[in-house]
């Protein structure tokens, strides 16, 4: 892939500007950068490999060269006129379980808050960071991280969360770039609806875990056990504690993780 070629891929679509790099460290990182120096809403940032790619909490992101699909989009605060943080992650998850259905008929689901699993396996990752001026958020830089290619999974003794990819799913090479197209255009598609009721349904149909038992792990505090009942407005995870009552729990520093089904 270079400039050119992507460029023409993605013509029909409203971008702002496109950059790609062979390699990086971080599109999340450039394309902060980028926004903080007045990139255009729905500016784009593609890597073929990233060196330093990133998830939540500064933990690692594997993206080796020719086997994933590693970029980020810029959404100016402006355009949005929605400020919901917590609703730029789903809307990339959501995005991605979509595309996958719409293009290989792969089901996928929603590990809450930011990873899509393929057969209880990640295959892909969403880092939604912010570009805050003084304390006015100006805009965010929504970063997807899909695995492609097998070569884009980790060794099992890397990972603590069993990994897999869109072509050992399906068992056939798929075109990565076609992948991206139909993603930006789903995404770009959401956006004029992301403050409705429907976006936040089709969020909640694609999670995982829906009525199973599931804790929630924190180095913080200690696990909390409970059934998974669904989403509120703002993106929270609505659990039944064993006793009955009802609890949310906001995206922060937690895994989720279901409770043994054996
Ligand atoms: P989990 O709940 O799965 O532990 P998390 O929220 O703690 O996820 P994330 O920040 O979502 O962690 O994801 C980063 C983690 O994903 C890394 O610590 C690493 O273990 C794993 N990882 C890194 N690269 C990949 C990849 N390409 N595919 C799948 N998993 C990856
Ligand atoms: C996670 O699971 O914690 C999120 C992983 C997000 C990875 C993507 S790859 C493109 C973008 N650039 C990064 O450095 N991270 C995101």
């Amino acid at each position: 892939m270079d400039l050119n070629s992507l460029q023409s891929c993605l013509s029909r679509l409203p971008l702002g500007q496109i950059a790609y790099f062979d390699e990086i460290d971080s599109t999340n990182e450039y394309a902060l950068s980028w926004a903080e120096a007045g990139a255009r809403h729905l500016s784009l940032v593609v890597a073929d490999e990233q060196t330093a790619g990133r998830g939540r909490s500064g933990r690692t992101w594997f993206t080796p060269p020719g086997a994933a699909l590693a970029f980020s989009l810029v959404l100016n605060q402006e355009e949005l006129g929605f400020n919901q943080i917590t609703r730029i992650t789903g809307l990339g998850a959501l995005g991605v379980c979509q595309v996958l259905k719409k293009i290989y008929g792969l089901g996928s689901q929603i590990k809450w808050p930011n990873d899509v699993l393929v057969g209880g396996s990640k295959l892909a990752g969403v880092l939604a960071e912010a570009n805050w001026g003084g304390d006015e958020l100006q805009s965010m830089v929504l970063g997807i991280g899909i695995n492609v290619a097998q070569e884009s999974v980790l060794p099992k003794s890397e990972l603590n969360f069993p990994a897999t990819s869109v072509e050992t799913a399906l068992g056939r090479p798929v075109d990565r770039w076609e992948m991206l197209k139909e993603l930006l255009e789903a995404i770009i598609g959401w956006l004029p609806y992301l403050d409705q009721t429907e976006f936040l349904q089709a969020w909640e149909e694609n999670l995982a875990y829906q009525k199973e038992w599931v804790q929630l792990i924190s180095e913080y505090s200690k696990p909390v056990k409970g059934r998974l009942l669904g989403l509120e407005s703002d993106g929270s995870l609505r659990l039944e504690l064993p006793g009955g009552e009802t609890r949310f729990f906001q995206v922060g520093e937690v895994h989720l993780r279901v409770v043994d089904r054996s």
